[in-house]
């Protein structure tokens, strides 16, 4: 731990709340909140508008001159040159395209070497599926988020419905299932799976507010 806080790593299984977990305890501690999905979502924004492809030789150069910044304070959000594209980043097209530009080795060297940077003082709380692992390997509270397939699915189909999207349950799950399989089997630079010394966190059956109590007691018994 350093003078300004922990350094917490949370990551787990698509569809566990790292997201609403890693932004509630971030806010109650007044730690940062560092969102890594958003930085790999403004990536691929970036590369789009610029007409780069994921692989592309010029990726490297392109990503060195990308300006992407977290401000600090109230909604935050993230920034590219200057302009808040924190809606932009979830649009359709984004989540369609990211997955490919985080499966490229050079956009994981050049985010993982920011993530550290951002992450350097403490104080934070990093959210993704590398943290604990690739990342912040010496991160002082390191969680992997679970939960029920069955429960993921109903959270993810109640978030599509309150957003107005007509989807079913069974289309929800297949979903799940299959993004959990290429999160397998993809690449993140590690051998084997959670760290032995990250605490898991079962959030099934657990409110949002509950879950983000677990973690401010890990936190706080670790000197937060
Ligand atoms: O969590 P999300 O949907 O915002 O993540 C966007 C994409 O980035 C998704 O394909 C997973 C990937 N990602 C990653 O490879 N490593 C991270 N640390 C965070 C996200």
């Amino acid at each position: 731990m350093t003078g300004k806080g922990l350094t917490i790593a949370i990551d787990g299984v698509i569809g566990a709340g790292k997201s609403t977990a890693a932004r509630g305890a971030a806010a109650a501690l007044g730690y940062r909140h560092l969102d890594t999905g958003a930085m790999y979502r403004a990536v691929a924004l970036a590369a789009a508008r610029g007409g780069v492809e994921p692989g592309a030789p010029a990726l490297g150069a392109f990503l060195e001159g990308l300006s992407l910044e977290f401000p600090a304070g109230r909604g935050g959000g993230i920034h590219l040159g200057g302009e808040d594209v924190s809606e932009a980043i979830r649009s359709p097209e984004v989540s369609r395209s990211v997955g490919a530009f985080a499966d490229d080795p050079v956009v994981r060297r050049v985010l993982v070497r920011r993530q550290r940077e951002i992450g350097r003082c403490g104080g934070v709380v990093a959210e993704g599926r590398d943290m604990s692992t690739v990342v912040f390997p010496h991160a002082d509270l390191k969680v992997r988020m679970v939960a029920d397939l069955e429960e993921r699915a109903r959270r993810r189909h109640r978030e599509f419905l309150a957003a107005g999207v007509e989807i079913s349950l069974s289309r929800v799950r297949a979903d799940i299932r299959r993004r959990d399989r290429e999160d397998a089997e993809r690449d993140y630079g590690v051998e084997g799976g959670a760290p032995e010394d990250a605490v898991e966190v079962d959030t099934s059956g657990l409110t949002a507010d509950q879950v983000v109590d677990r973690i401010l007691a890990l936190a706080r018994k670790r000197g937060a």
